[in-house]
C-alpha cells in the first residue's frame, strides 16, 4: 500500500464569475487549467450578499457534469429539463449536462453566510452527447459515517466503511467526501491507483501522510487545495484544532479536450457547433 503524498499545493485565486459572484477558484485558473477529469473547482462563501446576489443567470453547459454542494445558505435553480428548486445547506445537485442544458443558479440572501462548492467533471467522448441527467439529493439522503473517534464523513459519492454514497453510476467512478476531523484524529481512505485525487481543506489545518511533522509529513492549511501523488491510500491527520476538508477523486479520461466557457468538448469544431446551435436555437436536444 502506497500512501498518497503531496504533489502540489494550490492557493485559491479570487475571481468574479456569473453576473458578478466573487469566489475562490482553484481549478480553471491561468496557472491550472484542469486536473483530468476535474475542469473547475470553485469555493463560494461570504457573509456579504453583495458578493453573491448577482448569481449565475441562464447559461448553457455541454460535455461535462456540474456538482454543487452547499454547506450554508441556499441557491435557487431552474433548468431546461423542467427542474426547479432550492439547493440548501448539506444538499448536493449532481447535474450531467451531456448534450446540453440551460440553467440558472441564483444564491438567495438569507440570515446566514453563503458557503458551498461547485466542481466540474469532464465526460468522455462517448458520453459528451448523452441525455442530460439531474440528481437532486437533499441533505437527509446523504449518508453520514460517524466513527467512534469522532470523525464524521458525509458520503456524497464513493464508499466509506462499506457505506455507499448518495450519487451512483457516474462514469468517472468519483469519490466525493466531506470530512470533519476532531483535533488530533486521523482519517484514512483507499483511493484507486491511477485516479486523480484532491484534498480541499476549508477549515483548520491537516497534515498529509502520517501523524505529524515528526514523520516528515506536509501541512495543508485552509483554504488550500492539495493535489495528491499516485498511490492506494490517503492518510490525513488533524493537529491541535479540528479540521474539515473535501476529498475528491476520479478516473482521468486522457482524451483530447477543447474548452470554451461552460462547454468542454474534444475538438474546437464541437465547440463551434455548440455555439452555432445556441445561436440557431437547436442547442437543447429532445
Ligand atoms: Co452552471
Amino acid at each position: 500500500m502506497t500512501e498518497r503524498g503531496l504533489q502540489d499545493l494550490v492557493t485559491p485565486v479570487a475571481v468574479s464569475d456569473g453576473a458578478g459572484v466573487r469566489l475562490k477558484r482553484c481549478i480553471a485558473t491561468e496557472t491550472l487549467d484542469h486536473l483530468d477529469p476535474f475542469f473547475l473547482f470553485d469555493h463560494f462563501g461570504s457573509e456579504n450578499a453583495d458578493d453573491y446576489v448577482a448569481g449565475f443567470p441562464m447559461h448553457p453547459h455541454r460535455g461535462i457534469e456540474t456538482i454543487t454542494y452547499m454547506l450554508d445558505g441556499s441557491v435557487s435553480h431552474r433548468d431546461s429539463l423542467g427542474n426547479a428548486g432550492v439547493i440548501g445547506a448539506g444538499d448536493v445537485q449532481w447535474m450531467t449536462a451531456g448534450s446540453g442544458i440551460l440553467h440558472e443558479e441564483m444564491p438567495r440572501v438569507g440570515p446566514k453566510r453563503l458557503d458551498g462548492f461547485q466542481i466540474w467533471v469532464n465526460l468522455p467522448a462517448k458520453l459528451k452527447m448523452t441525455r442530460p441527467r439531474y440528481q437532486d439529493v437533499p441533505a437527509g439522503q446523504i449518508p453520514e459515517v460517524a466513527r467512534p473517534d469522532g470523525a464524521r464523513i458525509r458520503v456524497v459519492a464513493g464508499t466509506v466503511d462499506g457505506v455507499e454514497g448518495a450519487v451512483k453510476e457516474i462514469f468517472a467512478g468519483p469519490t466525493y467526501l466531506d470530512v470533519a476531523l476532531p483535533a488530533g484524529r486521523s482519517f484514512e481512505q483507499p483511493v484507486p491507483r491511477g485516479h486523480t485525487a484532491l484534498l480541499y481543506v476549508f477549515r483548520g489545518e491537516v497534515t498529509l501522510g502520517g501523524a505529524g511533522p515528526a514523520r516528515g509529513s506536509t501541512a495543508v492549511r485552509a483554504p488550500r487545495l492539495a493535489i495528491l501523488k499516485d498511490g492506494d491510500v490517503v492518510r490525513v491527520h488533524a493537529g491541535a484544532a479540528p479540521a474539515r476538508f473535501l476529498l475528491l477523486s476520479a478516473q482521468p479520461l486522457d482524451e483530447p479536450y477543447a474548452r470554451w466557457g461552460p462547454f468542454v468538448m474534444n475538438t474546437r469544431e464541437e465547440i463551434s457547433q455548440a455555439l452555432r446551435e445556441l445561436r440557431e436555437g437547436t442547442f437543447i436536444k429532445g
